[in-house]
């Protein structure tokens, strides 16, 4: 098939990186938003995310003529929707009195529905949205096919899930290997012949549900191993151990590869797609189930660490360093640092927090700064919450002429022991008691 416009439903980190790409690739692209402002700030030349060389390919994009901003899809030859897919907060399932997250799909129904008027036959249409197994067949075809066209035979729907990691997206989704599943094998070959517009990796063709799958076990397989990680943090606090080096040891094994432990998973991803699995099949899924919680419950364990560090957390002013759900991007979502920030404050203690990818970040019930030397200034104690580069390269000799905290307690192995107790620290570390 060929492909000469486009619409891309969802201008969000995954959705704005892939409309610019196929407009720098030469297609005509309409990039769909439902929200006004992010549609006025892209058309404006703004940008509403950070990312890495986002900001050259949207501009080139846009320059070209190629890329134009909407709040509405129109007729085109294929669309991809790239909505979000969070859980709900209000609301959950429940399998023998384990409590489980439910998929909140609205994003996905509605952009499904706006293509229905715009739909033509011999149309392809990709949901790149991570979703629960059966989505595509179960809840798209039925909504898309209200256009009185036939999924997989008037028109080609197909699941095609992203992999890029955050930060790297623009390299990752033109070389990553890229599944795409169709409801027919007509319909994943049109979808690899759309995605071969620009990707260098390896396309490789399924059906949908597989490729549901695939994207689900992905992200649950490092949700489990990271909780398996954060576990032997705690037993290595109880045993006398140190925690990262026991890791450091046991993967020189050939077959052992140890996730990293840490104050929790968070993010869009990893945090959410197993419920989407615990929910199409809670009988189905114990392991998954108690890996998200011991995940969850990661902040709290950090909440002790602290409260060894400093005693009682009335009155104590803590510096919170970092607040992202991963090293060096700006992705707030599902953060347990947040969660950290909040746990402290509910013992008392007066958090000044500090995110330098997102030194303007405003959230409820959080006092963020704009600059580290307001975080630490009048610090009793410094907490490290995301191994953010800047953070962790900044000398302890460097924290002590611009705070007056002498306890410092690292969550994701970001300091060096020795240095900051030359410094005149009392360094306190995640899953260390050595
Ligand atoms: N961010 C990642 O690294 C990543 C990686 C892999 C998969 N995913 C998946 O990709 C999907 C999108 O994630 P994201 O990070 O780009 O989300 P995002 O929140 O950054 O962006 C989504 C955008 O969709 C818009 N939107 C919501 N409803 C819409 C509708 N009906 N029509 C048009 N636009 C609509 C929102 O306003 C927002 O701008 C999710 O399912 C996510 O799980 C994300």
């Amino acid at each position: 098939m060929n492909f000469e416009k486009i619409c891309v439903l969802g201008l969000g980190y995954i959705g704005l990186p892939t409309a610019s790409t196929f407009a720098t690739h030469g297609v005509q692209v309409i990039g769909v938003d439902v929200n006004q402002k992010i549609v006025e700030t892209l058309r404006n030349g703004g940008l509403h995310i950070h990312e890495p060389g986002l900001r050259t390919v949207v501009a080139a994009a846009l320059k070209s003529g190629k890329l134009h901003i909407s709040t509405q899809p129109e007729v085109a030859e294929a669309f991809i929707i790239a909505v979000p897919t969070p859980f709900y907060h209000d609301r959950q399932g429940d399998h023998n009195g384990r409590p489980y997250k439910l998929a909140d799909m609205r994003a996905v129904t509605s952009a499904a529905e706006a293509i229905v008027p715009v739909l033509r036959k011999g149309n392809l249409v990709v949901l790149e949205s991570t979703s629960p197994p059966r989505t595509t067949s179960d809840l798209v075809a039925p909504i898309l096919e209200k256009s009185g066209l036939k999924a997989g035979v008037d028109f080609h729907l197909a699941y095609s899930p992203e992999r890029v990691l955050p930060g790297q997206i623009l390299r990752e989704l033109i070389e990553n290997a890229r599944v795409i599943g169709g409801v027919t094998p007509e319909s994943a070959q049109a979808g690899a012949d759309l995605y071969a517009i620009f990707v260098k990796g390896e396309i490789f063709q399924t059906d949908a549900t597989t490729a549901e799958m695939v994207k689900l076990m992905e992200n649950t397989y490092r949700d489990v191993n990271i909780a398996i990680a954060n576990e032997f943090s705690r037993l290595a606090e109880r045993f006398g151990v140190d925690v990262w080096e026991a890791i450091d040891l046991a993967n020189r094994h050939p077959r052992v590869k140890i996730l990293t432990p840490g104050p929790g998973v968070g993010g869009h991803c990893i945090s959410v797609d197993p419920w989407f699995l615990v929910e199409k099949a809670p009988e189905l899924t114990p392991l998954i189930y108690t890996s998200r919680q011991v995940n969850d419950s990661q902040p709290a364990f950090v909440l002790d660490l602290v409260k060894k560090a400093v005693g009682s957390l009335k009155g104590k002013k803590i510096a919170a360093l970092g607040l992202a759900y991963k090293p060096d991007v700006d992705d707030l979502r599902e953060s347990p640092a947040v969660e950290v920030v909040h746990l402290l404050q509910s013992e008392g203690a007066i958090v000044t927090a500090y995110e330098p990818f997102k030194p303007d970040a405003k959230l409820p019930g959080i006092r963020a700064v704009a600059t580290l030397e307001e975080a630490v200034s009048e610090a009793q104690a410094i907490l490290l919450l995301v191994q953010h580069t800047d953070l962790c390269k900044m000398s302890a000799a460097e924290y002590t002429g611009i705070s007056p905290a002498r306890i410092a307690i690292d969550t994701v192995n970001g300091w060096e022991s020795e240095e900051w107790q030359k410094a005149g620290f009392q360094l306190f570390r995640l899953g260390v008691n050595k």
